[in-house]
């Protein structure tokens, strides 16, 4: 099928490359023509395992181009918007790059085949597709569906390529007839329902994968006082199919471009109806305070944490990524400078990036480097690079055997066998 995708973000990018992958004829469209430019040198603008590999193969092959201008575009049969939704002031959803590339769609000459779908992938707030039916109503070429993405940075192209469902929201036999017909071939459970069904999906599942890691996290604070281990405790859970497995890793909280931000969207969108969504609320209120509760264990331990010298490994808001939006590492930094911390941190790509925000902390080439006469080290992403170390080299190198372990990665046992004081998130 001809296809466009309006908007080369992370999402844009990885539904642009794994439609083509998937044999579809791929145009992918953004205003940025520095981008556009990168993109057609098969160059990815964000980094994620398998991303650039696939692009340059699929502009090889032929089957995905790329283009400035949504004219280029008028002879696909599906437009997928794939533009950002961020967080206005307000903590809703800011749809004014939506509704602009929607009105360019609208302004387009029809296809040979005389109808098109617009595929709605941004996250965007239940109603959001409906009211944009009603807009482009008259319009009898065009169809609106709603196809929400669950992809999971680092392991993005996998989770587009075999995604765990695929959820279809329309109103017209014709859109889901072109919906099924784009994705025959993908083996995934699907569910065909309402514009807003699918909306809506989007925001409860996230914030329901949000609301699992803060009740763990809660619970790893009263684990730490009744000196339980909050992993094994998990590992029990998670063997009751009903609980599962998943999700179920306390640490110093989630970030990333999508829970923070969906998550306080939805409390906006049920406050707009009168509805308060309690639960929701403390989710967020207990991710927020995650860090400075694991810091407040660290300086109990310091003695405080002025004049002293802290490792910090992991920056990104998970591994396999350099995204640092709404990184637990961020809050960590600011906190610990404040209390007057001196910090060496590593990360295997983020660093730059958090350089901007935080110059006054030493970036380190090297895991090891960053453990060289500190006081303590806090694990804040894993990272393989920063889980599996040289832990005798380390000890020797450290002003202070002290390990406080963020994401419940490090060996603790063997660590404490070691000498080392080690410290996890809800285990000790
Ligand atoms: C998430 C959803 O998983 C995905 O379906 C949706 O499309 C976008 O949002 P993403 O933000 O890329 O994906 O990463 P995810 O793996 O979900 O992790 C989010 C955050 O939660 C990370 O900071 C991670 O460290 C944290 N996390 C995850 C935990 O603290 N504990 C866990 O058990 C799992």
């Amino acid at each position: 099928m001809k296809v466009a995708v309006i908007g080369t973000g992370y999402v844009g990018l990885t539904t642009a490359v794994s439609l083509a992958m998937h044999g579809h004829e791929i145009l992918g469209i953004d205003l940025v023509a520095a981008k556009i430019a990168q993109l057609r040198q098969g160059k990815s603008p964000i980094y994620e395992p398998g991303l650039e590999e696939a692009l340059t193969q699929m502009l090889e092959q032929g089957n995905l181009q790329f283009s400035t201008e949504i004219k280029d575009a008028s002879e696909a049969e599906m437009m997928f918007i794939c533009v950002g939704t961020p967080e206005a002031s307000d903590g809703s959803a800011d749809l004014s790059y939506l509704l602009a590339a929607v009105s360019d769609v609208a302004s387009l000459q029809q296809p040979s085949s005389g109808k098109r779908v617009i595929v709605i992938k941004s996250t965007v707030p239940v109603g959001t597709g409906d009211r944009i039916a009603e807009q482009l109503r008259g319009n009898d070429s065009l169809y609106v569906a709603s196809n929400p993405e669950f992809l999971r940075e680092g392991s993005a192209m996998q989770d587009a390529l075999n995604p765990s469902r695929i959820v279809i929201g329309a109103d017209h036999e014709a859109a889901f007839a072109a919906m099924e017909q784009l994705y025959k071939g993908v083996n995934a459970a699907k569910v065909t329902t309402t514009r807003a069904n699918a909306e809506f999906i989007k925001y409860a599942s996230n914030a329901f994968l949000a609301t699992k890691i803060s009740f763990m996290n809660e619970l790893a604070r009263l684990s730490t006082v009744l000196g339980t281990d909050i992993t094994t405790v998990a590992q029990g859970m998670g063997l009751d199919s009903r609980i599962g497995p998943e999700f179920l890793r306390a640490g110093v909280g989630y970030g990333g471009s999508c829970f923070p931000k969906d998550t306080i969207a939805l409390l906006q969108l049920a406050g707009q109806h009168g509805i308060s969504l309690s639960i929701l609320d403390k989710v967020r209120d207990v991710n927020t305070t995650q860090p400075a509760w694991f810091l407040e264990r660290l300086e109990e331990q310091l003695h405080g944490v002025a004049g002293k010298k802290i490792a910090v490994l992991g920056l990104a808001f998970k591994p396999d990524t350099d995204d640092i939006r709404e990184a637990p590492s961020l809050k960590m930094l600011e906190a610990l400078q404040k209390k007057g911390a001196s910090i060496a941190a590593y990360d295997p790509i983020a660093s730059a990036i958090v350089e901007a925000q935080f110059p006054n902390v030493e970036y380190v080439k090297h895991p090891s480097a960053a453990f060289k006469g500190a006081h303590a080290a806090m694990l804040i992403t894993e990272w393989k690079e920063c889980v599996q170390l040289d832990w005798k080299e380390i000890k020797a190198s450290m002003a202070a055997p002290i390990l406080f372990d963020g994401r419940n990665a490090w060996p603790g046992d063997l660590l404490k066998d070691a000498g080392f004081a080690y410290t996890g998130v809800g285990r000790s």
